[in-house]
């Protein structure tokens, strides 16, 4: 080394040790402290990802709290003050009096704060390691405010959009107005909820992009997405018949780079990842209006069909069996005014001549006014609704995975818009006159009489199948299902009642096994002595009742018999029968034997049942362990009907039903029956299934389950006999608690709905109320009559 070279590296030792040391930045910000702009104070993530601090965007002088990527401090993807710029460097982020998070300037006038409600109080905000900035009453795990429920223009791993039907909130991100102005600029991106579930780029209130619906696998318009699936795999939630929420977000798989989704100011949607060698952030897709080819909303109007390879043609053309509306226009370019059908459709109530051509590899038409059903079960079915319903213009599988198989099911009615071929596994069936399909066929016979001839060989082969199995009673019974039966049936299906099939006895009834053609059932016999007026009434209820309902979280009533002195309910049966034989371990079941996740869907599926049951205004009454079912897939059915009420009619039903332990107080002290009465005795079946105790076997179940959730969320009075669940389970378990506790609380107003307790199960991060302490003498008083578990 030259002397001048030695020289120089001594000069800048002496340097760096003359700087003021500074403490490294922590992540957390507690009541009391400070973030001060002039200070350069920041916030920087356990892991050292993310920095909080005050930035000025660009040229800008004007100053913002935000949080960006450490390695690429230019890159802020949240904005707190995004409308609200501080004119000097005198901000300083600090917790107010009422424990709120807020943003204040060089006068201390608040120009930001973290808003949030439900009595919850923080005393802590903490930078995570996933980008989020938390509020928190000191360790606790429930977040009263999170800036991922708050986004700007950019969506990380774990943050989500789109809709909460029951809140009404909704996740959007809105563009910066500029690279100088981080205010809500023209550009949004929303997760469509009508239809199926798709990105939509807005410009104001003008579509300018869809992503193309989702297809259970990626969003269909970006195929490219399969080839990072892998590390950052994709989460669409809500796909069900009615679901409180549908929500699109993404995960980084551990080890991934870094990750961000951006909407950017020029209308551009893009997904961007960090690469550590280049020091520089790649895109992984990006579409937007301004793309020249085909990303453009209906660039090529209603039946037109976009072909980004067809750069001759101006990229636009028309689907199969249609032309463009004026040639005139589509001469000078204008290919907005769309296209029109070729031959017109034959269709008049229900009977047609017309057929389907398949469109294949294309992002499916804007799917807003189209109608929308999951559980069709495959293709042809689609088709069949389709072809059999005249208004139904073009169809399409909703969901790719099963190939075919539990496809679900798209149908247009109205216009076909912004269709593009794309390389994706989709395709389009439209429905086009006879006259689209070639000439007719060559043929001896005339068509009516090779299809009729067919169709008799058809069912003649079939009837003949059947004959041959046992699956001609099968398809009897089938057909029988939801009728009144034969004595003689449920007889032969019971070996006439003998005593070997009983599988369950209790006060009001008797309950056989049935078999027949393969088939099992659960026969519940009311008890001749039981045969009263009340016992009648309750029966007739039972069977009015489940006829008007069905879910896959209730059990189904099959048939129903009354013949002399013999009433009978048929159910399906439910090969593990009652949840209480393994929460409890009764009869030898190993209470080992069901996990936490089982658990945890156990606990759900009930929850969405009785969602179910109060949304057709029916409140159930006696829920209690020994009336939830299991299925062979250990799917949750609540069963035993006899006691529930329509809600409206019979609200003030004088016949009290109590089973000690799971009644909520003011129905047994002052029969004060509503919807919450079920959610206090599911809570309580809730903390069963968790701690692996009956309720009824201790005075303190109930304060002893809150004392311990809230002196630490995560000691937990957990079953010791089922495997101990670690990390993302043990939170999941804690949140279910406090669920469970607020559904137990004492006044009824204090509970939520079950609608909402549906909602907290289903979302992960959603903010929840603090439980009070419930009371311990909450069960049944003297004038309980206790019921006797008589459900299989
Ligand atoms: C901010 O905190 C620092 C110490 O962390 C303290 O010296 C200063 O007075 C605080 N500023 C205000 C305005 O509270
Ligand atoms: C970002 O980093 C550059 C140099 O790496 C530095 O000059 C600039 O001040 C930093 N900006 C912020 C807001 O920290
Ligand atoms: C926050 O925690 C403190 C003790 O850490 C507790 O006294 C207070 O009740 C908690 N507040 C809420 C709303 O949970
Ligand atoms: C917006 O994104 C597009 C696509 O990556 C890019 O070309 C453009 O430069 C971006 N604009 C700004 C201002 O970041
Ligand atoms: C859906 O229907 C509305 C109201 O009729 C209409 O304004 C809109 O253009 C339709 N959307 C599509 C994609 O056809
Ligand atoms: C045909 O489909 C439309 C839209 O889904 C629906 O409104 C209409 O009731 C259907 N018609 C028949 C006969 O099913
Ligand atoms: C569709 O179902 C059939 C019969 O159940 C099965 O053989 C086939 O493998 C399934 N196809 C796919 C792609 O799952």
């Amino acid at each position: 080394m030259r002397p001048t070279s030695q020289l120089l590296l001594l000069l800048f030792l002496a340097c760096i040790s003359l700087l003021p040391i500074q403490a490294p930045a922590a992540d957390k910000l507690q009541k009391g402290q400070n973030l001060t702009d002039s200070n350069g104070d920041t916030l920087l993530s356990a892991g050292g990802s993310f920095t909080l601090g005050f930035f000025s965007p660009g040229v800008s002088t004007k100053r913002y709290l935000g949080i960006w990527f450490s390695v690429s401090n230019d890159t802020v993807y949240w904005v707190a003050n995004r409308d609200q710029p501080l004119v000097d460097k005198s901000g300083m982020l600090v917790f107010n009096d009422a424990a709120t998070l807020v943003l204040l300037d060089g006068a201390r006038r608040t120009v930001w704060s973290s808003d949030f409600t439900g009595g919850s109080s923080a005393s802590v905000a903490q930078l995570l390691d996933s980008g989020n900035l938390v509020l928190r009453n000191g360790s606790s795990v429930a977040y009263p405010w999170q800036s991922f429920d708050y986004p700007s223009d950019t969506l990380l791993p774990g943050m989500k959009l789109g809709k909460n039907f029951w809140t009404g909130t909704e996740w959007q991100l809105t563009s910066w107005r500029s690279a100088d102005d981080p205010s809500p600029g023209e550009y949004r991106r929303t997760l469509e909820t009508k239809g199926l579930p798709e990105l939509i780029l807005w410009r104001g209130n003008v579509k300018t992009h869809r992503s193309g619906p989702y297809n259970g696998l990626y969003f269909n318009g970006v195929p490219e997405a399969s080839t990072y699936m892998n590390m950052y795999p994709l989460h669409v939630t809500g796909l069900t018949a009615r679901p409180t929420e549908i929500t699109y977000g993404y995960t980084a798989e551990p080890g991934a780079p870094l990750t961000r989704v951006v909407v950017n100011h020029t209308g551009v949607a893009e997904r961007l990842v960090w690469n550590t060698d280049t020091g520089a952030w790649i895109s992984f897709f990006s579409r937007g209006a301004r793309d020249i080819t085909c990303d453009a909303y209906g660039k090529c109007g209603a039946f037109g069909l976009c072909d980004p390879e067809a750069a001759l043609s101006g990229f636009c053309g028309c689907v199969p069996g249609f032309r463009p509306i004026s040639t005139s226009a589509w001469q000078m370019k204008q290919y907005v005014g769309g296209c029109q059908r070729d031959a017109v459709l034959e269709c008049r109530a229900g009977k047609t001549t017309d057929h389907f051509k398949v469109v294949p590899g294309v992002k499916l038409p804007d799917t807003q006014n189209a109608t929308v059903d999951i559980d069709v079960a495959s293709l042809e079915e689609c088709k069949a609704r389709c072809y059999a319903n005249c208004s139904c213009l073009a169809y399409a599988a909703a969901d790719i995975r099963g190939g075919g198989n539990r496809s679900g099911c798209v149908l247009w009615t109205d216009a076909i818009v912004d269709l593009r071929l794309i390389d994706s596994k989709q395709d389009l069936y439209l429905r086009l006159s006879k006259s689209e399909f070639g000439g007719p066929s060559v043929s001896l016979f005339p068509t009516w009489i090779i299809i009729g001839v067919s169709v008799a060989l058809i069912i003649i082969l079939v009837l003949l199948a059947f004959w041959f199995s046992t699956s001609i009673g099968q398809l009897i019974l089938w057909l029988l299902e939801g009728h009144a039966v034969c004595l003689c049936i449920i007889r032969k299906a019971t070996a006439n009642f003998s005593g070997e099939n009983v599988i369950g006895k209790g006060g009001f009834s008797d309950v056989y096994m049935g078999r027949l053609f393969g088939r099992e059932f659960a026969v519940k016999k009311l008890r001749k002595d039981r045969l009263t007026d009340k016992g009648k009434e309750d029966f007739k209820r039972e069977v009015k009742m489940m006829s008007t309902l069905a879910h896959v979280n209730l059990a189904k009533l099959l048939y129903h018999c009354r013949e002399g002195n013999e009433w009978i309910l048929v159910y399906e049966y439910m090969e593990n029968k009652s949840l209480d034989r393994y929460i409890f371990g009764e009869q030898n079941r190993p209470r080992s034997s069901l996990n936490w996740v089982q658990r945890l869907e156990i606990i759900c599926g009930v929850a969405v049942g009785v969602e179910y049951l109060h949304g057709m205004r029916f409140v159930h009454r006696d829920l209690k362990p020994g009336n939830i079912l299991l299925s062979d897939t250990w799917k949750s059915k609540i069963a035993d009907f006899t006691t529930a009420k329509l809600f409206i009619e019979e609200e003030t039903d004088p016949t009290v039903v109590l089973t000690p332990g799971y009644v909520a107080p003011e129905y047994s002290s002052e029969r004060a029956l509503t919807y919450k009465c079920d959610v206090y005795s599911f809570g309580v079946v809730l903390l069963e299934i968790i701690r692996g105790r009956r309720r009824t076997s201790m005075a303190t179940f109930l304060p002893d389950s809150w004392e311990a959730w809230s002196r630490d969320p995560r000691e937990l009075l957990l079953d010791p006999e089922v495997a101990e669940p670690e990390g993302e389970l043990l939170t999941r378990l804690a949140r279910c608690v406090q669920i469970g506790l607020l559904c137990v609380q004492h006044l009824p107003e204090e509970r939520p709905a079950m609608s909402e307790v549906v909602a907290m199960l289903t979302s992960t991060n959603s903010q929840l109320d603090m439980p009070m302490e419930p009371t311990a003498n909450g069960g049944a008083g003297p004038i309980a009559q206790l019921i006797i578990d008589d459900t299989p």
